[in-house]
């Protein structure tokens, strides 16, 4: 085990032979941590590297928090052999990173930079020489500015585009990755992007954000399709999925009002996208309910056999449960936030009502049962698919004590408390596969800019250094032995 040379403390030692562990995951269950381009790598004018419509969002004043931008990020770009060290001495199974596409075509179409698919290059070589897994997302929201400029997602043409981009990426990758993730949360690229706008590209157009989400769901699906078709030139059969933030819209009493509330929310977070994605059709309810919005006349002939074309796995993000009143009047100001300002589309009376339980940093209710509830759920409506926890995790308050640590006991009780629900599904004969905990280190949370800190290792942002966390530590602990202690 290499130290890594700014980490200031090592992991736990190995469990000696016959030391209990109460809670022990599958053989072949696979550990990792995750992170996504814009948000650690910096050196964003790097090589070639295109314009994002994150650097424009974030460089417009008043978007981001103390008008924080994707400089310096965590310097990923130019550090990654030692983060790549540090995930080693972690005990790391997996890495979920994100392919920045501006990078590899820098207005998003024809010409690729082949300074920006090295950087890549190295790092899954850097990776696989450490025993990691690479597991790369296509799209974690930086979309090359000029696409946006062309119409954005909102337009059809970007879904063609972004297929020719993923099959660039694997047709350069794909001899050393196995595991591809297309998209990452697109509920919240289409949602908060372009009918909230509080992520980029910050346009507001409820119409232009149901259209983004087909197009988003469609590029998927001929992304899914490109690769497959040209996975022949390589001995490795890809398992394709995407990252898909499903959470669970509890009605908060069962009162009918109450109930449909709940269950229109739950139709315009989850069955917007799970309805096409395995059952190739949009919901009713959902196309009847946002008539006043859109008549889908985007779907085009054909799209939803593309969009629905079988996946091999599906990423479950999940952070919080959500509660769900039918009575307008119950929207409390002091918890209003902008996931629940994104859902008021369609005429369905709503609001969300919070329980009253401890929160992390970002003001979300800490209910671990919620992911519980979406690993059986969507493994009885997708099944045959392997299910991965893509992201869970937690902001907090930290701080570097005196003694040069971070004592997060709060983050090691929220991961430690869902991986327990998800040996928990486990048990109940959900396929989960593999856990990823958000995030591998603190790093730039989109409009939050470097605010929240949901890292299991500290970065300082000045210096650069790494610091792991007590949460990183405990993990690595968890990695090795392969389960939890009773006591954790
Ligand atoms: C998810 C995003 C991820 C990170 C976490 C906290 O929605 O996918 O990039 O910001 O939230």
């Amino acid at each position: 085990m290499n130290p890594s040379p700014s980490s200031t403390q090592s992991p736990a030692p190995a469990p000696k032979a016959g030391e209990a562990t109460e809670v022990r995951f599958p053989e072949g269950f696979v550990w990792g941590a995750a992170t996504a381009s814009f948000q650690v790598e910096g050196s964003t004018t790097a090589d070639g590297r295109g314009t994002s419509i994150w650097d424009t969002f974030s460089a417009t004043p008043g978007k981001v928090i103390g008008g924080d931008t994707g400089e310096p990020g965590t310097d990923h770009y130019r550090r990654y052999v030692e983060d790549v060290a540090l995930m080693r001495e972690l005990g790391l199974g997996a890495y979920r990173f994100s392919v920045a596409w501006p990078r590899i075509q820098p207005d998003g179409k024809g010409g690729i930079n082949r300074a920006g698919l090295d950087f890549y290059d190295r790092l899954v070589d850097e990776l696989l020489a450490a025993g990691i897994d690479p597991w790369p997302t296509l799209y974690h929201w930086d979309l090359p500015q000029q696409l946006e400029d062309d119409g954005g997602w909102p337009v059809r043409d970007t879904a063609l585009r972004f297929a020719e981009y993923a099959a660039v990426v694997h047709g350069t990758l794909g001899d050393r990755v196995t595991n591809w993730n297309t998209l990452n949360e697109p509920w919240c690229a289409s949602f908060l992007g372009y009918g909230e706008g509080v992520h980029a590209p910050g346009r507001t157009d409820p119409a232009a954000a149901l259209a983004a989400a087909h197009h988003l769901l469609l590029g998927h699906g001929l992304a899914v399709a490109a690769i497959r078709e040209q996975a022949g030139q390589f001995d490795r059969v890809p398992r394709l999925g995407l990252a898909h933030n499903q959470t669970v819209m509890w009605p908060d009493t069962d009162s009918p009002a109450d109930q449909a509330a709940a269950r229109f929310a739950d139709g315009l977070r989850n069955r917007i996208f799970t309805d096409p994605l395995f059952h190739g059709a949009y919901p009713e309810d959902i196309v009847e309910g946002l008539a006043s919005i859109t008549d889908f006349g985007f779907v085009r002939d054909g799209d939803l056999a593309v969009i629905s074309t079988p996946l091999d796995m599906l990423g479950i993000n999940f952070y919080n449960p959500q509660w769900v009143s039918g009575d307008p009047a119950r929207v409390d100001p002091a918890t209003l936030d902008d996931g629940d300002n994104a859902m008021r589309l369609g005429d369905v009376p709503m609001a969300f009502v919070r329980r009253g339980l401890p929160t992390t940093a970002m003001g979300w209710e800490i209910e671990p049962e919620g992911l519980y509830a979406v690993m059986t759920r969507l493994a009885a409506e997708a099944p045959g698919v392997d299910l991965y926890v893509c992201e869970n995790g937690a902001a907090f308050e930290d701080v570097i004590t005196e003694d040069g640590g971070v004592h997060d006991h709060e983050r090691t009780a929220y991961i430690d408390a869902h991986l327990r629900e998800v040996h928990r599904a486990i048990e109940a004969g959900v396929p989960m596969r593999g856990y990823f905990v958000w995030s591998l280190m603190d790093n730039f949370e989109w409009a939050w800019g470097y605010s929240k800190r949901f890292g299991i290792v500290h970065v300082d942002y000045e210096t650069q250094r790494r610091t792991l966390k007590d949460s990183a530590l405990w993990y690595s602990d968890v990695i090795r032995r392969g389960g939890l202690l009773r006591e954790s």
